[in-house]
């Protein structure tokens, strides 16, 4: 059975239990800022196990990639050295909100497993929550009864916290979990030593298949624990190592989602897998990282400095350093494999294969740069090694540290490059460097919450900011967070006019106002279902209702940029082509940026006619035609264009000027008619890296300051020049008569000196006799130069 078609059996089995299907949510998190990548496959559906929001539906069943790179669920290091982890797998799940609970989801784990799959019931083995005196939790034993419906007692395990009670994060969501783990040893091991001992044991042929966790309690701040408002089941599969039961093999590596990966690597390396282990390690650590590579970058997370855009550079870095040091690649090598993971996941994850060009030129530019730091940093090194005493044998771990974080030299490399030369590095003190500045990271990006005050019970977050700037509203709970830079709140509201932080535009600021007491609201942001105010007080009596107000000027400026920006991608896809897709946006009311998928610089003609359609369109003062809240099918109907990497819900709103002209999947706030955006302008245009453009634009009334300001320049240039009429011609004047002053100057220098070399000349008789000049008869050094070298000429 291949891959797919285990993960389409699970979906179909699932389905004929009443569940619906969903389509998996982007690998890169936008619904939660702490939160880089979706790690589990219940990241998505945090607001229903808390009670902020209401499902479509009650049972669901997905298949969701996940990342597990960064924060509590993190195995990025393990990755390649074992035969089983990975930083990207598909999680298979199915979900019970609110609706079944345990025995239905424990019965349909072993029909699944041993009807669908058939897997061997003998091999499998279930773990079951031991209870927990800290958390004044009992054992479960009722998941410990359903079990011995299906299983002897020796093959059900009880287990503790750290293994059977699955929590998201130090806050959120929790719950006592069981899981089934499956023996895959020989008979003969097997007949050894039974599988039970070797549950949870790290065993790469004893392990962990599914997880089924009862969600019922909420983590708080304080670490106490208090019961969600319903039950709900989240079950995680991983598909890679369902498949390595399936197919019998050893790892996961040895199933049909890797093996092209890794007979593409033994090719173009010339080194067989499976003979020598460091040679294994790389390819597997490449054949993972490439994977997890692609669909962040599919999803819209380009490789950069900054957050998830970082964590992906040091994935490829670490996959090219593997591919570098261990396999003999000397040039851009991964780029080559995108074709393969675009057709192992097919029809499942089209957007890889729809993406294959553009993610094949950036993770190619992108390694050629890392090659280029690889040769910038072997200089370093040797700098370095060359600056120490004769006698000093070892690089000092400071030294080591700053050619990893700076030059992003892997560690592991200048270890074999300066035990080649003949010394050792300082490991205690590259240790004591690299916890330095994990220490200095954690601090800046640490976010402590409070626990959330609930004020009202109620429906919150209403968003009515599409039709009004000022309403009435209750705040229903609010909570402290505390970073780096200090003390803030965040506010749920009822309703509320605030548009918070998405789909490249800002979150609106503002005010809450309570007769007597204002309140500034500093930024608003979405979190999964809530949208939350940022204040830096707390009213003093948050009961009260207030008269939430947004700030009017800013919102209308960043509402033009926001339908400017559309206007600009509609005109960029007429004037260039259908390729051009928005790749990402930044819309505020100061100007608004656009990266879009195009290659090589537009010429000055073609940004002057993309501008000239965006202020026609703003002149024919198109109006805003809007469809709220449609289906999906509706809105793709009318033409919609979506973004890949955007999470859309099965409602969805359009927002169209001219069907013929803009129609874009949007839930940012637009003008009402596109005169209200008074002018465009194009400030910049350049390249962001492998296809991909950038324009920035200004318009209406920062416009209007742009062109005050050169219209002051121009105006003072008039003045200088004494003529209002023509100054062009008079600057142009001005140049040809300095062209000339200069070339006239030059000539009479030349001249001169000429008549000072000759003078001095004549006074000497001896050739070998050195010239004393007694006077200064030039004022500027480079002449004096000049006389010099025709001097020493003769
Ligand atoms: N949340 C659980 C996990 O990630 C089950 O889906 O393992």
């Amino acid at each position: 059975m291949t891959t797919q078609v285990i993960r389409q059996n699970f979906i179909n089995f699932f389905k004929t239990k009443a569940h619906q299907h969903i389509p998996a949510a982007p690998i890169v998190n936008k619904d939660a800022p702490e939160l880089l990548f979706i790690n589990a496959g219940m990241n998505p559906f945090t607001s229903i196990f808390t009670g902020d929001e209401a499902p479509s539906f009650r049972r669901v069943v997905n298949s969701q990639p996940c990342l597990r790179v960064t924060g509590k669920h993190n195995d990025l290091e393990e990755v390649g050295l074992d035969t089983y982890h990975h930083t990207f797998f598909e999680m298979l799940g199915n979900w019970s909100f609110g609706d079944y609970f345990k025995e239905k989801a424990i019965d349909w784990a072993w029909e699944l497993l041993t009807k669908v799959y058939e897997l061997r019931a003998e091999d499998l083995y279930a773990t079951v929550f031991e209870g927990s005196s800290a958390d004044n939790l009992p054992a479960d034993q009722e998941s410990y009864a359903l079990w011995k419906r299906y299983l002897p007692e020796s093959h059900i395990l009880y287990a503790n916290k750290e293994d059977n009670f699955w929590e998201m994060g130090a806050i959120g969501p929790c719950g006592p979990c069981t899981e089934l783990h499956i023996d895959l040893r020989s008979p003969a091991e097997k007949a050894k030593k039974s599988g039970a001992q070797l549950v949870n044991q790290g065993d790469p042929e004893v392990i962990e298949l599914w997880n089924l966790v009862f969600m019922a309690y909420y983590r708080r701040a304080d670490q106490s624990l208090a019961p969600l408002p319903q039950q709900h089941v989240d079950t995680g599969m991983g598909l890679e190592r369902l498949a390595m039961a399936i197919q019998g093999k050893r790892s996961t590596y040895d199933t049909d989602a890797f093996t092209p990966l890794l007979t593409w690597l033994s090719k173009a390396s010339k080194c067989s897998y499976g003979k020598e282990l460091p040679q294994d390690q790389a390819m597997r650590v490449i054949s993972d990282h490439i994977r997890a590579i692609s669909f962040a970058i599919a999803d819209g997370q380009r490789p950069s400095n900054h957050k998830a855009g970082y964590v992906i550079r040091r994935i490829l870095r670490r996959a090219v350093s593997y591919g570098h040091r261990y396999l003999g690649f000397n040039a851009p090598f991964l780029y080559h494999m995108v074709p393969l993971v675009a057709r192992s996941f097919g029809e499942t994850y089209p957007h890889i294969s729809k993406e294959q060009s553009s993610l094949q030129d950036i993770i190619k530019e992108e390694e050629a740069n890392f090659f280029t730091t690889l040769t910038n940093g072997l200089k370093r090194l040797n700098i370095l090694l060359k600056a120490l005493p004769t006698t000093q044998k070892e690089l000092p771990g400071q030294a080591c540290f700053e050619l990893y974080d700076t030059f992003g030299f892997p560690t592991d490399l200048t270890e074999v490059i300066v035990k080649e030369k003949g010394y050792t590095i300082d490991q205690k003190g590259f240790t004591t460097a690299m916890a330095a500045q994990q220490a200095r990271a954690k601090k800046a990006t640490q976010r402590e919450y409070g626990d959330w005050e609930v004020v009202k019970e109620g429906a919150h977050s209403h968003f009515v900011g599409y039709d009004t700037l000022c309403t009435t509203s209750h705040i229903i709970k609010y909570r402290s967070l505390t970073t780096a830079t200090g003390k803030s709140y965040q506010l749920v509201l009822n309703q509320t006019p605030f548009y918070p932080e998405g789909g490249g535009q800002i979150g609106d600021i503002g005010h809450l106002i309570w007769e007597g007491e204002s309140i500034e609201v500093i930024d608003t942001q979405r979190e999964h279902d809530l949208i939350i105010h940022y204040t830096q007080n707390l009213p003093s009596q948050p009961a009260l209702p207030c008269k939430s107000e947004v700030n009017g000027v800013k919102r209308q400026q960043t509402t033009n940029n926001h339908t400017a920006t559309h206007l600009l991608h509609a005109s960029l896809r007429k004037c260039l082509g259908n390729h051009v897709v928005q790749k990402g946006s930044l819309v505020h009311d100061q100007a608004l940026r656009l990266d879009f998928s195009h290659s090589g610089k537009i010429a000055k003609e073609e940004l002057d006619a993309i501008a000239k359609i965006v202020n026609e369109k703003i002149r024919a003062n198109l109006p805003l035609k809007e469809y709220r809240n449609i289906p999906m099918a509706e809105a793709k109907a009318l033409g919609a264009l979506a973004l890949f990497g955007e999470k859309y819900g099965e409602r969805v709103r359009v927002v169209s000027f001219d069907p013929l002209f803009s129609t874009e999947l949007c839930g940012g706030t637009h003008v009402k008619g596109t005169g209200d955006i008074g002018f465009f302008h194009i400030v910049s245009e350049t390249g962001m890296g492998a296809g991909i453009r950038r324009i920035k634009v200004i318009t209406g009334n920062r416009f209007e300051q742009h062109f005050r300001s050169l219209q002051s320049d121009y105006d003072t240039i008039c003045t200088l020049l004494r003529n209002k009429e023509q100054p062009v011609m008079a600057i142009e004047k001005l140049i040809r008569e300095d062209k000339a002053m200069r070339e006239a100057l030059a000539a009479a220098a030349y001249l001169k000196r000429k008549e000072i070399t000759n003078r001095l000349l004549q006074k000497v008789t001896n050739p070998k006799q050195a010239i004393i000049i007694e006077e200064v008869m030039v004022s500027d050094i480079e002449s004096l130069k000049k006389i010099a070298f025709a001097l020493r000429a003769h």
